[in-house]
């Protein structure tokens, strides 16, 4: 069992704020789990990120199980959460608990869902089932068709009011924590005191329990990041100038250096050898 439960992650509310961060393979579970951070998240935006899909409505469980699998070997102490794709609980309670039970035998700690009110009776299931659950409200990705788009959330009384239901519905099922992404930080404000379980945000502001952002674009290796990224690095440019500087190396014969191979200190043993294994080649064909 990992140090980072969702037990201590509920009783982190109010006392520290909650760290999270996506990543997708064994070497960055492996530096993201060294940095300290809380959670380690396995995100559906992995479709975007890594596989350079429009929208995460392609994830497949599969895909999910596979990058769970990877980062789970990476991580000792902070939480595994992996994500249900699109379509992989909406269709019936005995789907999406099958299909979080696969995340958990990837080696996941936890699973997130997104929206609350609408899985209630699922939230419980798998919860009573020992599956603890992160839900997620305000900009659900998945969602985005019916949304309208990756927009702002919160504005409308109609959307404080459902996310507030979500919210109140996640806590009541028996979810750790939930995800508030992209709203105005007024709502999850609101949200975050309203409810006794942590708040993560997402360009949400700084009242959520937590902070969660993308490896990639936090890392800088896109150039267009949604508005509420903080890019804490600039990989895309140090990555591309470390292969141009290898590309360049090779062409013009500076790699490798002698320090990078091996070759026969006793040059006359060699070429006994040579001539041996020539000889020998050109017998049999
Ligand atoms: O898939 C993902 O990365 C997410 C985060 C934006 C919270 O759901």
């Amino acid at each position: 069992m990992r140090e980072i439960t969702p037990k201590k992650i509920v009783e982190m509310k109010g006392r520290e704020k909650i760290t999270m961060v996506t990543a997708y393979d064994y070497p960055s579970a492996l530096i993201a789990d060294k940095a300290g951070m809380d959670i380690i998240f396995i995100g559906d935006s992995l479709g975007m990120v890594v596989y350079g899909e429009e929208n995460t409505l392609n994830v497949s469980m599969d895909q999910m199980v596979y990058h769970t699998r990877a980062v789970a070997k990476g991580v000792k102490r902070a939480l595994v959460l992996a994500d249900m794709p699109f379509m992989s609980y909406e269709v019936s309670i005995e789907e999406g608990m099958k299909n979080a039970a696969r995340l958990i035998q990837a080696g996941a700690d936890a699973v997130k869902i997104e929206g609350g009110y609408d899985h209630y009776k699922l939230v419980k299931k798998l919860v009573r089932s020992g599956i603890p659950v992160m839900g997620h409200t305000g900009l659900t990705p998945q969602r985005y068709l019916r949304l309208g788009g990756y927009r702002l959330m919160g504005e409308r009384e109609e959307e404080i009011e459902e996310i507030l239901m979500d919210a109140k519905a996640l806590e009541k099922a028996g979810a750790f924590a939930m995800v508030l992404e992209f709203m105005l930080s007024d709502v999850a404000k609101l949200v975050t005191e309203e409810v006794k379980i942590p708040t993560i945000g997402i360009g949400s502001g700084p009242h959520c329990d937590g902070q969660v952002l993308v490896w990639h674009d936090l890392l800088g290796i896109y150039e267009n990041v949604p508005p509420f990224v903080k890019k804490y690095a600039d990989l895309r440019s140090m990555i591309g100038l470390a292969l141009e500087e290898y590309k360049n190396d090779v062409k013009d014969g500076r790699f490798p250096e002698p320090r990078h191979y091996w070759e026969f200190l006793d040059k006359d043993d060699f070429e006994k050898k040579r001539k041996r294994v020539l000889e020998r080649i050109s017998e049999d064909h």
